[in-house]
């Protein structure tokens, strides 16, 4: 700010901004460099003549300043005003009204940031004006394309089109085409995050992330109340079958698209045929029926009260935390996160096999094998998340325990723990350890539930807790907000400052989002 002049009332001095004499006659806006930027200064409380000095140096930056509002105008920069302020000043001078145009109302600091930085940043929430309802129809605050910048509840407002997006963006993926994936997932996300209802095209006006094709979606499902694409996918057998296929645990798009591109359709044929299958995917196979059936709050509330007995037998002190959908507060789920952390670093070590194995031989556990860096076994696959030593187990709960909860006070270990029915050990794939699995699956006693155990540093504890929460969208959006406004690189394990050559610790998610100059985005509200 030093390096601009105060505002000073300077009587005499015309409004006109582009003092075309000091330029020699040419338009200082032929000499852009950011073409796609248009700014234009609001006068009102920072007077005429600071206003031409910030509209030269602007200009000798490379940017384009706008003398009038205009539809090619993406940032109206105001000093010491109110956003509502500024809307009535562009009402009433300029006949726009808010739905008028897309422009991000910002304060000057957007601007000196930006001058400084000799490039347009990116509009942050501190830079945003902000405007009070009354005065504004519809979009009342410029919504960000990063997911972490926005606040997404589980009361999607949007559902008709985020569905129809999400089919689009499934088949995407089983089309292996990340882009087109990423594309409609940031297409529907957004639509979840909005605070109304779309009833008419003009409700997208100024909302980013919605691409011709995903428009095209929403338009016809404003006419005609479906979308003829999904509904023609939704028929579409290659689209049934891997969906079929991949919603078994173990299975992923490439070994659905060879089982299909060998003739195979439905688990039946599958279980008929004489395709190999993992360990993991016979056991996906075996107890599809349950995992099939989604995890709801209770299961996932007693699993965790179980599963934090059993570590306690080993560790009294270990932390068990529920992470995943449920921290999001969803009331169901498709698999149970559980993070397991000491308090005193070091101590979580060799945990994982103890508590696995004891929950294995109580029949507690029904398929699951460890993972992770710490671990001596081989991994299979290149880790793409993480390196926590975990184990992705199928659960046995106890339906009585389900059935029972209301009425019944869990104090009794006893009764969490398993009994006659043993799941197989972790290592031996023997004939008698498959006829136990068997045995297991036909016990309608115990639904099979996707539980994942992650074992997880203390020191690195917020990040995992951060990186477990979700949602995926969330996280990956957290990711690249990072890496390309910060300079940093975040994982579940740690932030580290490029610039800096620096790790930064944090003991709390709150202090994660402070690192990255981010907004505190509770778990709730991060469901995009
Ligand atoms: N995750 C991860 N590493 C994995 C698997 C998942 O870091 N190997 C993260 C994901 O990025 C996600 C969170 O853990 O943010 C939870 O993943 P998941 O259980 O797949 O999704 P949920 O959001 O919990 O949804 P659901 O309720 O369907 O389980
Ligand atoms: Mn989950
Ligand atoms: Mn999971």
């Amino acid at each position: 700010m030093a390096l601009l002049p105060r505002k000073r009332r300077c009587k005499g001095i015309p409004t006109s901004i582009a003092s075309q004499d000091n330029l020699g006659g040419s338009n200082p806006n032929d000499r852009v460099r950011f073409s796609e930027v248009g700014i234009f200064l609001v006068e009102r409380r920072m007077g005429a003549s600071r206003r031409r000095f910030l509209t030269e140096l602007a200009q000798k930056k490379g940017f384009r300043v706008e003398e009038q509002m205009s539809e090619s105008v993406t940032h109206v920069v105001s000093e010491n005003n109110t956003g509502n302020e500024v809307l009535e000043l562009l009402e009433k001078q300029n006949g726009i009204s808010r739905t008028g145009f897309n422009a991000a109302l910002v304060e000057i600091t957007w601007f000196t940031e930006s001058m400084g930085a000799g490039r347009p940043l990116e509009v942050e929430s501190r830079h945003q004006l902000q405007v009070t309802k009354d005065s504004v129809a519809v979009t009342e605050v410029s919504i960000s394309s990063y997911a972490c910048q926005r606040r997404t509840t589980l009361k999607n407002k949007n559902k008709l089109f985020t569905e129809a997006l999400k089919v689009l963006a499934e088949s995407a993926e089983l089309n292996e085409s990340e882009a087109r994936n990423l594309a409609f997932s940031r297409a529907s996300s957004i639509l979840k995050s909005l605070p109304y209802t779309v009833t008419k095209m003009e409700d997208l006006q100024g909302i980013p992330n919605l691409g011709v094709h995903s428009r095209k979606v929403i338009k016809e499902i404003l006419e005609d109340g479906t979308c003829s694409e999904v509904e023609n996918l939704l028929r579409n057998e290659r689209y049934q079958t891997l969906k079929r296929f991949t919603s078994i645990f173990g299975v992923g798009v490439k070994t659905a698209d060879k089982w299909y591109r060998e003739g195979l359709r439905t688990l039946d044929e599958l279980r008929a045929s004489d395709v190999k299958l993992t360990r993991g995917q016979e056991a996906g196979l075996l107890y599809h029926n349950d995992l099939y059936v989604p995890v709801t709050r209770t299961e996932a509330d007693l699993i965790k009260q179980i599963v934090e007995r059993a570590v306690h037998k080993f560790l009294p002190t270990a932390v068990v935390t529920l992470a995943g959908g449920f921290r999001r507060e969803k009331e169901i789920g498709h698999d149970v996160d559980l993070l397991i952390t000491h308090p005193e670093e070091g101590k979580e070590e060799g945990l994982l096999c103890q508590v696995v194995n004891w929950m294995t031989t109580e029949g507690l556990i029904l398929y699951g094998g460890i993972t992770g860096s710490s671990h001596k076994g081989r991994s299979k696959k290149p880790e793409i998340f993480d390196h926590f030593e975990k184990c992705l187990s199928i659960f046995g709960l106890k339906k009585e325990l389900v059935n029972n909860l209301e009425s019944k006070n869990l104090r009794n270990s006893d009764s969490l723990a398993g009994d006659e029915t043993q799941g197989i050990g972790l290592a031996d794939h023997t004939e008698a350890a498959q006829q136990v699995m068997v045995a297991a699956a036909c016990n309608k006693d115990r639904k099979a539930v996707r539980v994942d155990l992650v074992v997880v540093p203390y020191s690195q504890y917020a990040y995992a807790l951060l990186g477990w929460t979700g949602s995926r969208l969330f996280e990956r959006d957290l990711r690249r907000y990072a890496k390309h406004l910060k300079n940093m690189s975040l994982s579940s394990h740690s932030l580290f400052d490029i610039e800096q050559n620096a790790f930064l610790p944090a003991a709390t998610e709150e202090e994660i989002f402070a690192h990255l100059g981010l907004e505190y985005i509770p778990p709730h509200e991060r469901n995009a």
